[in-house]
């Protein structure tokens, strides 16, 4: 067990990926991209696609349209906040633009098949509040579904992973690069 996880860090080190990765999964090159933002959906405080299921290895790539969007995860339980142990992904408020998309992106690669869920934290028109949320890998037998998120959601008070609003965590920052 030492020696297997002395040779997946030293592998993840190795690749530049210590930072994007709490623990080493194997990239299946496979790449989900979601959108953050929406010209047409729900005045642009949308996800999309905000139900994504996706594979242990799969890359999230988050690309940012108008105006100025965040990614965080959170629990299901309490929406529009933070994991309360901090470990959660963040991608900063990194990402403003005024039209098109943002010049970098902002990825992870899954860990595991639990549901991910996450939110945008801008308060500046309320984003998570007016349905700005979505989730990877939802479980569709119980009741913990995107919808109830949702109106959970409504009556919250977004919270800031972090005081430095632009310190991402959990995943890497890398230039938008054209299909
Ligand atoms: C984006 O929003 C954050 C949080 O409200 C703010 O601190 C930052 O100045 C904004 N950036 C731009 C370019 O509007």
């Amino acid at each position: 067990m030492v020696a297997y996880t002395t040779f997946a860090v030293a592998i993840t080190t190795l690749l530049g990926l210590s930072s994007a990765a709490p623990g080493y999964v194997k990239p299946t090159g496979v790449v989900k991209r979601i959108f953050a933002g929406s010209t047409t959906a729900n005045g642009g405080l949308h996800f999309e696609p905000e139900n994504v299921v996706a594979e242990i290895g799969d890359l999230v790539e988050f690309h940012f349209l108008p105006k100025n969007h965040t990614v965080v995860q959170s629990s299901f339980d309490k929406p529009c906040e933070p994991l309360a142990d901090g470990s959660g992904i963040f991608s900063g408020f990194n990402f403003a633009t005024p039209s098109g998309e943002a010049d970098n992106v902002f990825t992870f690669l899954v860990q595991n098949k639990e549901p991910f869920w996450y939110y945008c934290s801008q308060t500046n028109g309320n984003h998570c509040q007016k349905g700005m949320n979505g989730v990877i890998n939802q479980n569709f037998d119980n009741g913990k579904t995107l919808a109830v998120y949702k109106a959970n959601a409504v009556n919250t008070v977004t919270v800031q992973p972090s005081a430095d609003k632009l310190a991402s965590q959990g995943g890497n920052i890398v230039p938008n690069k054209p299909l």
